[in-house]
């Protein structure tokens, strides 16, 4: 396929693979994609390593790194505040709440040793964009293909130090003004990005955020995200103007995926109409699986979420505690267990390999395409 994006990147199919896993990344871009390693929860040192990895297993193709780069979170005025700082802002009132809950669902403590461990991660946790750049140093060391961006228009150094690297930068959009904030940036692709999606998500649908986006950040090209996993999906996206698709859902059931059993199988088993958007993970509203959690999080006894990322260092540890016995056939915190996923987990009924997504998807937008040409010429009814 040809499109201004497989030209820019030097790929075979406009399809793009955020993930998380480096083996999906892999897969993907062996396949003629391009995989996107979502390296936010990744030290320097293990990015480096991953990158390494993915580079060895697809030899030359092009792969890149994504990073949450938010405008707005606690303490954005004064360019962030240490880990110390930040746990200390978490309000006790918060913390009862939480470990009433899981008290009602019978999740024990963390073992002390787990917990101190745990301590010492958060110690790195940095959201702000200079707690980025020592990611993105390693992303240009590895010469990535593309640098891709969420929460914000990225900052200008970023921009500026891609374009010197010869890196295109992309970024997500959930709304025009932000599309056209990219644009005007110097971003060079614009992921419009719908409500369907997982993860951090606007309001607006797929199918009238992407065709407003186009036309209002033309020439540049647009890739079409949230709700597509499917060669019609994708099909539709390119009618819609976008040169290209962005996905994230669809990999979590791949075989090559990470994600946990307990989840998997939670995601094998969802329809459509079971997930929500929550502030209850990350403080900003993200799409994941409805489960018990997010439920509690929407009574009306419950706190208000906090601001990105204290809401992050609020949840971590029980978060851990829930996985931690949750993969047990009987465990009382399986109805807990969440995670992000958007509405096409109605259409994750059967694991498959990354590379069979890729194909599938080709064939079906190759079949959707003929189907319509058809509709122009009178040979749709023909067969009929
Ligand atoms: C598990 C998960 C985590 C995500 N985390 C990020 C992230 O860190 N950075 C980002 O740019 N997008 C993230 N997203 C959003 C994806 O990049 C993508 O836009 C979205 O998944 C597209 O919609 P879909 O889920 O319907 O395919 C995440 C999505 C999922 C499912």
């Amino acid at each position: 396929m040809h499109s201004k994006v497989t030209k820019m990147l030097g790929i075979d199919f406009p399809i793009f693979a955020f993930t998380h896993c480096r083996d999906v990344a892999a897969a993907v871009t062996n396949a003629g994609g391009l995989g996107v390693l979502g390296a936010v929860a990744h030290t320097p040192e293990q990015l480096d390593i991953d990158l390494k990895w993915i580079a060895e297993q697809t030899k030359g193709r092009p792969f890149g790194v994504d990073l949450l780069i938010p405008r707005k979170y606690v303490g954005a005025e004064s360019g962030g505040f240490d880990a110390a700082s930040l746990k200390s802002m978490v309000p006790d009132e918060h913390r009862e709440w939480i470990e009433e809950l899981l008290d009602r669902y019978g999740v024990p403590p963390l073992p002390t040793a787990e917990s101190d461990r745990e301590q010492r991660g958060m110690a790195g946790l940095r959201i702000d964009p200079k707690g980025m750049a020592p990611l993105i140093d390693v992303a240009f060391d590895h010469k990535v293909a593309l640098i891709a961006s969420a929460l914000g228009t990225p900052p200008q150094w970023l921009v500026d130090q891609a374009h010197a690297n010869d890196i295109p930068v992309a970024a997500l959009a959930g709304r025009l003004d932000h599309a056209v904030a990219h644009k005007n940036a110097g971003v060079d692709i614009v992921i419009a990005q719908g409500t369907e999606g997982g993860g951090h998500t606007g309001e607006i649908a797929t199918m009238v955020l992407v065709p407003q986006v186009v036309d209002a950040v033309a020439p540049t090209p647009v890739l079409a995200a949230g709700g597509i996993a499917t060669g019609r999906q994708m099909a539709a996206a390119l009618a819609l103007g976008a040169e290209g698709v962005w996905c994230g859902s669809v990999w979590l059931t791949t075989h090559e995926a990470e994600t946990s059993p307990v989840i998997r199988e939670k995601f094998l088993a969802a329809t459509s109409a079971d997930t929500r958007r929550s502030r209850s993970l990350t403080g900003k509203p993200a799409r994941m699986l409805r489960s018990a959690w997010t439920d509690a999080w929407d009574e009306p006894t419950a706190p208000a979420p906090l601001g990105m990322p204290l809401q992050s260092i609020l949840v971590a540890d029980a978060q851990r505690r829930i996985h931690r016995i949750a993969h047990k056939e009987d465990s009382s915190a399986r109805p807990l267990v969440t995670y992000f996923v958007g509405q096409v987990v109605g259409q994750m009924n059967m694991a498959m390999s990354s590379r069979d997504v890729v194909r599938d998807m080709v064939e079906g937008c190759l079949d959707a395409m003929e189907r319509i040409n058809a509709m122009l010429s009178g040979d749709a009814f023909r067969d009929r």
